[in-house]
């Protein structure tokens, strides 16, 4: 008998499969489902390593089926629901919103209305539940980068910030892309059945993930394929967007601690200080990549190709992660400089896992959005 029975959806995605690693390994006496319905992005290859574990299952299914996780959730009695499943890349949603407004508007929805009904009919109701929601700090909009030559990170000593300001739990929604839009709708109904019907609920904004398994049309692993394979590297308008980078095991450290330890009804941001211009950081990856590979400094700088901008770029995401470091004792462990060369080892070392990903589909994907930018 299990002490705990947790659902994790999108657990064969990027940030899904750490926290599934992580909850399998360090809770054997919790139950894990994995409830995924494996798009481009899903790969159960993420998961080899804990696949054959006792206490984890994985199910094949979509979060927009309702009645399919009411029944597994009544079948396992699921206590726990930690909610990562999305369609998440920018570009993309550009190209087709309402893919989007489907899986992470109506399918949260999905997942909300299935938690609801099967722990109100319960004896002890919402007694030992919870549902933990994982956002983005997309949500809160652009900040403008005001210290164009960086200053110091006034969470992290030796660290630069671009900006003056930084998001906080109670900066206004202001999301620009379709995705964010969509992930943005998505907290509200969270909040929304917290405020109406007393489900427990949390909800994390994060920033920017980087680590091990993140599907390469991301920035991080889409440069370190393409310096690999000695393709262009694609940086959009003049590289000077700024984003917050956070190593993908502090995220599901953070995950672990809010959806156990976090107030319920509350937000928590998540970010790395570890602010970087997009240039900066593609050249720190060309040097380290080159390195590991033993090719000469400099040979392939010049693959560094300036495109046409994404429409409605966002300037400069940083988030202010004080309440979650207060509340929670929370503090990211990993520098970033250190997790990029764990990260570009990683991707050199996997090549198998990168080639499994990067097949004719993925191909296809590239020379569409690539071509005529
Ligand atoms: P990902 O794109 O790598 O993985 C998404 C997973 O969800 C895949 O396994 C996919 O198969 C699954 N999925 C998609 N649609 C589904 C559906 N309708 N039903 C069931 N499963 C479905 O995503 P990620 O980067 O790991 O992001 C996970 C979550 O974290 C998302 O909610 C995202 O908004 C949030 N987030 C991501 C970042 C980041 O930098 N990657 C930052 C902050 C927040
Ligand atoms: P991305 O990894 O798509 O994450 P997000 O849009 O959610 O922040 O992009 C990170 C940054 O890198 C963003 O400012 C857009 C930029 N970018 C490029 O310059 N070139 C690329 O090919 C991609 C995918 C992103």
């Amino acid at each position: 008998m299990y002490r705990r029975s947790i659902i994790i959806t999108g657990g064969a995605g990027f940030i899904g499969s750490h926290v599934v690693r992580l909850f399998v390994n360090k809770y054997p006496d919790y139950r894990i489902i994995n409830l995924d319905k494996l798009t481009y992005a899903g790969n159960l290859a993420n998961l080899k390593d804990i696949e054959d574990k006792p206490n984890y299952k994985f199910v094949r299914m979509d979060v927009c089926d309702c009645e399919g996780v009411l029944d597994i959730m009544k079948e396992e009695r699921v206590d726990g629901i930690i909610h990562l499943a999305a369609e998440t890349h920018v570009d993309r949603s550009i190209k087709n919103p309402s893919a989007f407004a489907e899986t992470n508007v109506i399918g949260t929805l999905s997942m909300l209305q299935a938690a609801k009904a099967c722990w109100e009919s319960l004896p002890d109701k919402w007694e030992g539940k919870r549902f933990h929601h994982v956002s983005t700090d997309e949500v809160y909009g652009a900040l403008k980068s005001d210290c164009p030559e960086g200053s110091p990170h006034p969470d992290n000593p030796g660290a630069v910030a671009y900006g003056t300001e930084f998001f906080t739990e109670d900066t206004p929604y202001r999301p620009h892309s379709p995705y964010s839009a969509a992930k943005a709708a998505s907290d509200h109904f969270v909040r929304a059945f917290h405020d109406t019907y007393g489900l427990p609920t949390t909800i994390s904004n994060c920033s920017n993930n980087y680590g091990p398994y993140q599907f390469p049309e991301k920035l991080i692993p889409l440069c370190i394929n393409n310096i690999y394979e000695r393709r262009p590297i694609p940086v959009y308008g003049r590289g000077l967007n700024v984003r917050d980078w956070l190593y993908v095991g502090d995220h599901a450290d953070a995950i672990d601690l809010i959806f156990h330890k976090g107030r319920v009804g509350q937000t928590y941001n998540v970010g790395g200080a570890g602010e970087r211009r997009n240039i900066d950081l593609v050249r720190m990856l060309v040097e380290i990549t080159d390195r590991i590979l033993g090719r000469p400094e400099g040979a392939d700088d010049d693959l560094i190709t300036f495109v046409t901008d994404r429409a409605g770029h966002d300037d400069r995401y940083a988030i202010d992660s004080g309440k979650l470091s207060r509340e929670l004792g929370w503090k990211p462990s990993v520098a970033f400089g250190v997790g990029l060369e764990k990260t570009v080892a990683w991707y050199l070392g996997n090549r198998d896992w990168l080639d499994g990903v990067t097949g004719g589909e993925y191909m296809n994907y590239y020379a569409e959005t690539y071509t005529n930018k």
